[in-house]
């Protein structure tokens, strides 16, 4: 298990909802996936670090996910965009495909995942 990352039966903390600045993204992992998160317009979205083109980790420098302009998530690998909101591909070789929204809840301002979805992630392939 990363350092930081507290896991019990009735949840996975990944990171404080207030290190996530807006317009900002960071990744996480836990012992079973890889996330990152994003803030746009104040909501924070969080996905599985994983391309649906090639199932490949979307970042190659840490915490690296948007464009020059913080508008979309980029994939470094071949360049593709998605929609911040919801993950959606709209350019690149995955057009239409989503990335992995993954559910959570904030608790005393901890982001904080159900353990079946962190298990559940380590299980998925690419789409
Ligand atoms: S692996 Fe992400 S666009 Fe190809």
């Amino acid at each position: 298990m990363p350092q930081g990352i507290k896991s019990s039966e009735t949840g996975v903390d990944l990171i404080a909802a207030a290190a996530i600045a807006e317009g900002q993204a960071r990744e996480v992992e836990t012992a079973s996936g890889q996330y990152f998160l994003v803030r746009k317009d104040g909501q924070l979205h969080l996905y599985r670090n994983f391309c649906p083109h090639l199932g490949t980790p979307l970042n190659w420098e840490e915490h690296r996910f948007l464009d020059p302009d913080g508008e979309w998530i980029q994939c470094a690998s071949h360049g593709a965009l998605f929609r911040i909101e919801d993950g959606l591909c709209l350019a690149g070789p995955c057009i239409g495909k989503h990335l992995h929204a993954v559910p959570f809840q904030v608790v005393d301002g901890i982001v904080t995942i159900e353990p079946e979805s962190d298990r559940e992630i380590s299980e998925q392939q690419p789409a």
